[in-house]
């Protein structure tokens, strides 16, 4: 019977509507994720594999001697190594949609509470104070500000929405950019790189993570914002250099930010937990039961595509479907 190994723990409603297709394998109840020694086990005669947080290195893919198909649960795929993936003709399988409203309400949700200080206010009231100033521009009044997106795919337009429901202005960057009819109907702006940069009084990240643009966001950048403004990164750790961030935070080079992707993941660079004008939260913005659940059966579906010789369309190297 065809295998299939998810590398972490999934409810039982993932694997019910597949259960006549495949024998699922994954960590029993009460076990987050496989080991990497177990899922090197698991793998060895697996026809297909879902990988939860789990690196898809070139030697996971070679163990795996039977494998037709990888997915990652997530939109982005960097955590497989896709290119050498590619080279031997493996497809592999992301979830670009299921990941999209939730990532984008978390968000918005750190925008909106880094441009209000909520976590601020939130552990004064802890502390028992309640000695905030009368007059105080700790935080910044959300409606009218303008917000620079850098990235407008699908996770960036829904950010878009969501802030123009709070009355922000919109300005973006997007290596493509888009027709001017989508323009117009997000009502939107397009600025270079630098341009929203400089602009926004808020910066949110939602562009992929290659190895040619590791540290996209340096001190530079963080330099040329303006002091008033916020940064905000759903995206990817490593587009950011993390201790840059944290020179912007200590020294109001910038005014806050909002973070839930980490250069080396779990790791935080310890500091910028001493900081008072940053939101950290551990890598979740997709989790809600209702995406997580959405992504297995995005990538369930891709996968098992696949295995039935159809070429689904969350394939990101489509190049090697030669059927
Ligand atoms: C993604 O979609 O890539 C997220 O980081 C996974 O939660």
């Amino acid at each position: 019977m065809t295998k299939i190994v998810i590398s972490g723990w999934v409810p039982k409603q993932v694997t019910a509507p597949y259960a006549d297709k495949a024998e699922f394998v994954y960590p029993p109840d009460g076990q987050n994720e496989f080991t990497r020694k177990e899922l090197l086990k698991e793998i060895v005669d697996a026809d297909g594999c879902l990988l939860m947080d789990n690196e898809g290195d070139r030697e996971l893919i070679d163990t795996a001697k039977n494998l037709r198909a990888i997915a990652n649960h997530g939109v982005g795929y960097d955590s497989i190594d896709w290119k050498y993936a590619t080279e031997i003709g493996l497809p592999v399988i992301n979830t670009p949609t299921q990941v999209t409203e939730a990532t984008a309400e978390h968000t918005a949700c750190l925008i909106f509470s880094v441009m209000r200080s909520i976590a601020h206010y939130d552990r004064e009231v802890r502390e028992g104070k309640w000695c905030s100033p009368n007059f105080s521009d700790i935080n910044t009044q959300i409606e009218g500000s303008m917000l620079g997106i850098l990235g407008f795919g699908r996770i960036g337009k829904r950010v878009c929405r969501k802030a123009q429901g709070m009355g922000m202005k919109v300005v973006y960057y997007d290596k493509f950019r888009a027709p001017e009819e989508v323009e117009k109907e997000y009502d939107v702006t397009y600025m270079d790189f630098d341009d929203v940069i400089k602009t926004a009084d808020c910066i949110s990240l939602h562009m992929p993570y290659f190895k040619e643009n590791h540290h996209l966001f340096n001190l530079d950048k963080f330099r040329i914002m303006k002091p008033t403004a916020y940064f905000v990164n759903c995206a990817r750790g490593k587009l950011v250099d993390e201790q840059a961030l944290v020179t912007a935070l200590k020294e109001n080079i910038i005014k806050g930010a909002g973070i839930d992707v980490y250069e080396n993941e779990p790791s935080v660079t310890p500091e910028l937990c001493t900081l008072d004008n940053v939101i950290l939260t551990p890598h979740i913005a997709s989790l809600t039961m209702k995406a997580r659940v959405g992504m297995c059966y995005e990538a369930l579906d891709g996968i098992f595509g696949v295995l039935n010789g159809e070429k689904p369309r969350n394939v990101v190297n489509p190049e090697v479907l030669k059927f």
